[in-house]
């Protein structure tokens, strides 16, 4: 049997070698449908097969580990899993570690001879982040049922769209509805996953569990103003796209800190053009990040936000126009499973800690199919998007135990 020690020190050996497959030499970068997807696809599917999973791949890309339970018959299935793609320059926790866990959780059940009465299907999402193409959970989507076949005319930052990108990957764009559970098939979801945040630190504990999944809004904001010399133009006549698009950063922040923390806003990427020295930006493009529990909440910030906008860009003669590329509603973890979770937690000697997710998981979307839940685990400083992120081995081996320990007790819920 693993305990926890050996368990954690399989779990970091395993991220290891994914962390090692990256599109650049000095940071990780592991996208959507890429070359480095294929590499870790592989390496994934391999551990799946070793662990003794009946392996395959959707029309999306999403690798599944199929294992029905220890005894045969049909019944529901329990999935476990998470993504592979990460962000730019990223660490290297976030997403394997819910892959990898489902992995060596049904390794270890498997090994020890128990019967679950349901089988288990561990996934490897291909594209959470929505790092290459402008839309997130397109492969939990499909697993979902929930896929939007408008994604596949989205294309990349080199014009590649998302069908030709399939296909170049070898795959049947016609055949992305087969890759969708039905509901009837299907007890539950839960997703291992790094918090990205302070809380379990700042607590003391290595393990949470998640009340709920953030709704995002994702735009694109243009500043439109007029490119001039930047010593002949008098400031008063200026129509100056980057000082207008300065004060909407800045509005975006304020409707933010005014939300009494209920919304968090970010300007994550930001370009003006020209782009020289000596010519006063003529347009600004950025992007804006919004997030809440409440959906309402969320959308009432980019109706003010646009409302606001217009106006302020209008005193300085300039036009602003807004384009929302990404919305995904808020999800609510099951109670039952969080029950489950927190019983699994206790088990092993921690007390049940429950927090909201900040961060979108492939979970929220998986919802929108059947009861779905998360486990966090502690990471250092919360810090998460960013190489220094960082989960020791053994909060690792205790979130592998107390996901065994769920799914050994998950058999009433199955049914
Ligand atoms: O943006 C997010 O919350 C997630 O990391 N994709
Ligand atoms: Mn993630
Ligand atoms: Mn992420």
């Amino acid at each position: 049997m693993s305990d926890v020690a050996e368990l954690g020190r399989r779990a970091e050996q395993m991220i290891a070698q994914l962390a090692a497959i990256s599109a650049e030499p000095g940071r990780l970068v592991r996208l959507y449908l890429t070359p480095e997807h294929r590499r870790a696809a592989d390496l994934v599917a391999g551990w799946m097969r070793a662990a003794g999973m009946a392996v395959s791949e959707d029309a999306l890309g999403t690798v599944r580990g199929r294992w029905d339970g220890g005894d045969a018959g049909p019944r529901k299935r329990l999935l476990i899993g998470s993504h592979l793609d990460t962000v730019l320059d990223a660490g290297k926790y976030d997403g394997p570690l819910g892959v990898v866990a489902g992995i060596l959780a049904v390794d270890h059940i498997m090994r020890s001879g128990k019967a679950l009465g349901f089988g288990i299907d561990v996934l490897a999402f291909g594209d959470e982040e929505g790092s290459r193409f402008p839309a997130t959970l397109a492969t939990s989507a499909g697993c979902a049922g929930a896929f939007d076949t408008a994604t596949l005319r989205l294309a990349d930052g080199d014009g590649v769209t998302l069908a030709e990108a399939l296909r170049r990957y070898g795959k049947d764009v016609d055949a992305i509805p087969s890759a969708a559970y039905r509901p009837q098939d299907v007890a539950a979801f839960v997703e291992v996953h790094i918090e990205q945040g302070p809380a379990l630190e700042a607590r003391g504990v290595p393990l949470g569990v998640v009340t709920g999944i953030v709704g995002q809004s994702r735009l694109r904001v243009a500043v439109i103003g007029e490119a001039g010399h930047a010593g002949t133009v008098a400031m008063t006549y200026r129509r100056d796209a980057l000082a207008g698009a300065a004060e909407l950063v800045l509005l975006v922040e304020r409707i933010a800190l005014d939300s009494g923390g209920t919304l968090v806003g970010t300007v994550g990427r930001i370009a003006a053009q020209p782009g020289a020295v000596n010519i006063i930006p003529g347009r600004v493009d950025f992007t804006v990040d919004l997030r809440a529990m409440d959906d309402d909440v969320r959308r009432d910030a980019v109706a003010q936000l646009q409302a606001q906008a217009w106006r302020m860009v209008e005193t300085r003669g300039l036009q602003v126009e807004f384009e929302t590329f990404h919305e995904e509603s808020a999800a609510h973890c099951a109670p039952t499973l969080r029950d489950a979770l927190g019983a699994a937690i206790s088990a092993l000697g921690y007390p049940r800690v429950d927090l909201p997710s900040g961060a979108g998981h492939d979970a929220q979307m998986m919802a929108k199919l059947c009861p779905a839940a998360m486990l966090f685990v502690r990471c250092k400083g919360g810090i998460s998007h960013n190489p220094a992120e960082y989960a020791s081995p053994d909060d690792m081996g205790l979130a592998i135990a107390a996901l065994i320990r769920f799914v050994e007790n998950f058999g009433p819920l199955a049914q």
